[in-house]
């Protein structure tokens, strides 16, 4: 099959090694399986190990490559198993689910591996292996524009499945990925999906697919509800767990101990923690010192313009790195959402004959959120992006490092989308608000929420759950903090309509 073909179907087989290994552990859990259902099968390793498992269960098995079906069947009469199997070609999305499983009496056992592919990567490629358009999981309005609308193949997938079973006794054992398989327990314990127990055992992904994603075995039992919650294993022959996630408080938890010991530093943080700025247009909004030549843009143009729009920028690699000082500018071409940009004509001709210079880059940016006449629009701006002060943190690294900031040559220094950040007119009050954040407090409570394998394990949900108050007093800086609070001429923000987390949209190289 043809590169760009295995990318829209998440082409990856699995190796049959694996597929044996996940049925042994299936068959040590005495799970029951009077019927096996591998809903995309590939070239059947999954059946045919559950063949040698399950000497007695109906195999059923689809894929929408015919070529796969047939070596399937062809692997299966090798095994053995044809006379009990049933194997065909059959897309997914036009699958009526409900009147497949209705049909089947005994015990269910979904078995397999979803295809690894997310609804941009296949859009992207002009690809049709998607579910009908609707809006997924009722993502709307800014969050679907800023990109959380995207999706994984597979968590759809699964979704539709676990919709299917309708609260009916089965087992579920798919490898996918560790963020997904998280995704759907949070879908089905948020929505009556009924599931009655689950655990995710991580796969090494890189070794058996060659690919660099965290990955697991998720096994779950569906028919009634069960305690939101999942034992984490690190492996498929782990005898204990390492951990348990589950829901708690607004949303997944990736250590329910820990989070249970430390519940009481959550709240609703006192500050608006904010995005920085968006632009979508790095190539010419970005600039840096040059050679001794003044500033240069990513282009490697040499760009002489004004000082008025320029300011400092700090992106997420510089606050996870200690590497405060910033070496990199940005052009701010509004101060709030909306702002008529066209007044930079005649305020700084140089930076406006720059921007027109570089009209089209500006036009090309996909996001929705730019569709407004205003040329060289930006978002994530407004009062708060002004402040002097700011406690800021990459949203991208796992290990959280609050960076206190403050500004350089008069001019507050500004954060890229990767970054959130709390502003502050005063320094007293920034600083402690720093050090409370980096107490080793705030650190076990951080772990407690975050999962590490995700893209962005610091999100602004997550930092809005820090009880500040009970941190302080937790690492001992009450009184500074509140000392520090009434001395500060308190920051006045401006209400805003939207106060998006922004995903970033990275082309799709290897599986994802
Ligand atoms: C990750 S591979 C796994 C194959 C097999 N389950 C295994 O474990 O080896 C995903 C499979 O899904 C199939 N597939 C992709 N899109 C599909 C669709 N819309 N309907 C049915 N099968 C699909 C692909 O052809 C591929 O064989």
């Amino acid at each position: 099959m043809r590169t760009k073909t295995k990318i829209e179907f998440g082409d990856f087989q699995t190796p049959l090694a694996l597929a044996r290994e996940v049925c042994s552990l299936l068959a040590q859990q005495t799970i029951e399986a009077s019927t096996i259902i591998e809903p995309t099968c590939g070239i059947g390793a999954f059946l045919v190990a559950a063949a040698e498992t399950f000497p007695k269960a109906r195999l059923l098995g689809w894929d929408i490559n015919p070529d796969y079906v047939t070596q399937t069947e062809t692997a299966l009469l090798d095994a053995g198993a044809a006379r009990r199997a049933s194997v065909g070609q059959q897309d997914f999305f036009a699958h009526d689910w409900e009147k497949e499983l209705a049909g089947i009496r005994g015990s269910i056992l979904l078995l397999g591996n979803l295809p690894w592919v997310t609804n941009a990567t296949v859009s992207g490629m002009n690809g049709s292996n998607l579910p009908a358009k609707e809006n997924f999981q009722g993502f709307r309005g800014i969050e679907a524009r800023t990109g959380k609308s995207n999706f994984d193949i597979s968590e759809w997938m699964l979704i539709r499945l676990v919709k299917a079973l309708r609260g009916r006794a089965a087992t579920i054992a798919m490898l996918c990925k560790t963020a997904t398989a998280r995704k759907l327990l949070r879908f089905a314990w948020g929505n009556d999906g009924r599931i009655s127990s689950a655990s995710l055992y991580h796969i090494d992904a890189k070794k058996h697919f060659g690919a660099s994603v965290d990955a697991c075995l998720l096994l779950a039992a569906t028919g009634e509800a069960g305690p939101a919650e999942a034992k984490v294993f690190e492996g498929l022959a782990a005898e204990r767990a390492k951990a348990t996630l589950g829901l708690a408080g607004p949303d997944l938890v990736s250590d329910l101990r820990a989070y249970r010991r430390l519940k009481h530093l959550e709240g609703l943080c006192p500050y608006q923690w904010r995005s920085g700025v968006k632009h979508d247009c790095a190539p010419v909004m970005e600039l840096r010192r040059g050679n001794g030549r003044g500033l240069e843009n990513k282009l490697g143009e040499y760009v002489a313009i004004e000082q008025d729009y320029l300011f400092p920028l700090l992106k997420c690699t510089d606050l996870a790195n200690g590497r405060l000082v910033p070496e990199r500018f940005v052009i701010v071409t509004q101060r709030k959402i909306g702002e008529d940009t066209s007044v930079i004509a005649k305020a700084a001709p140089r930076t406006w004959e720059y921007l027109n210079s570089h009209r089209k880059m500006f036009e090309a940016r996909k996001s929705s959120i730019y569709s407004s006449r205003v040329p060289f629009a930006l978002f994530g701006i407004g009062d708060y992006t002004f402040a002097p002060w700011k406690v800021a943190v990459s949203g991208l690294h796992r290990a959280p490092r609050f960076a206190l900031i403050g500004p350089v040559d008069d001019k507050p220094v500004l954060f890229d989308d990767t970054c959130y950040f709390i502003p502050f007119e005063d320094e007293a009050e920034a600083r402690v608000v720093a050090e409370i954040l980096n107490s080793e407090e705030c650190k076990e409570f951080l772990a407690s929420l975050t999962f590490t394998d995700s893209k962005r394990p610091i999100t602004v949900e997550l930092l809005q759950r820090l009880n500040i108050r009970a941190l302080a007093a937790d690492c001992g800086l009450a009184a500074e903090w509140s000392e520090a609070r009434h001395r500060a001429v308190r920051y006045t923000e401006q209400p805003e309509s939207m106060q998006a987390e922004f995903v970033m949209e990275r082309p799709v190289r290897s599986r994802q």
